[in-house]
């Protein structure tokens, strides 16, 4: 094994969303971290109201069961004319991406107000359980009439985002990056990572 990378420390995405494990490790690419992802089989119930809560709830559970630094993502979709639905139910809205997008779809068929944000709730907790850093970012769009593009995950291909023209699922992951939830709510949490990481006192308490 790599010498050096067996001797980082290791930060658990506490998500087993493939595509958003994807968009971490891109995120986290340039700290000193060997990134993983939760282990197999592991379930913990998301019974917040809220993103943030949500989100305290993984990040807590996964730093317990692993022992190491845990960052967690609750993230979802929020449609106005749906009084804010599927929201903390994204994931649970149907067993699939196709369903959940034709779910939705369904449900918005005679509706002219098509204006919705997704929104990410990130939570860093220590492998203590700790609640390092909370961050949340947002990002505004329009639901489609029908899907386009086949990049990302989950509702991207009937998520217009606001002055681009493109669906997530149409652009590329570096554009989504910039613009998407999960990348503004990042830009935020990186200072707090760089402090921690900077810290002696942290580092050394670990
Ligand atoms: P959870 O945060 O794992 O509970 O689930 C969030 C759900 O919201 C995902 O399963 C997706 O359906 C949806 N979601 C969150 N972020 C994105 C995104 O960037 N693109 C598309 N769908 C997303």
């Amino acid at each position: 094994m790599n010498q050096k990378k067996s001797k980082k420390l290791k930060l658990v995405i506490a998500s087993s969303n493939a595509g958003k494990i994807i968009e971490f490790r891109k995120l986290l690419d340039d700290f000193p971290l060997e990134i993983i992802g939760q282990p197999k089989d592991f379930y913990v119930e998301e019974n917040g109201k809220t993103f943030a809560e949500n989100a305290r709830i993984k990040a807590i559970a996964v730093a317990k069961e692993t022992g190491h630094l845990s960052l967690s993502d609750d993230s979802g979709l929020c449609v106005d004319s749906l009084d804010g639905r599927p929201g903390v139910f994204s994931s649970r809205y149907a067993n699939s991406d196709k369903e959940r997008i034709s779910r939705l779809l369904g449900e918005m068929e005679n509706i002219l107000a098509r204006s919705a944000y997704f929104c990410a709730a990130l939570c860093l907790a220590s492998p203590f359980q700790e609640i390092l850093l909370e961050v949340e970012g947002q990002c505004k769009g329009l639901i489609t009439n029908s899907p386009r593009g086949n990049k990302g995950f989950g509702y991207d291909p009937i998520f217009e985002v606001v002055g681009s023209g493109l669906t997530f699922a149409e652009m590329g992951s570096d554009e989504k990056q910039a613009r998407s939830h999960r990348g503004k709510a990042f830009a935020l949490l990186k200072p707090g990572i760089e402090k921690l990481l900077n810290s002696q006192f942290f580092l050394s308490s670990l």
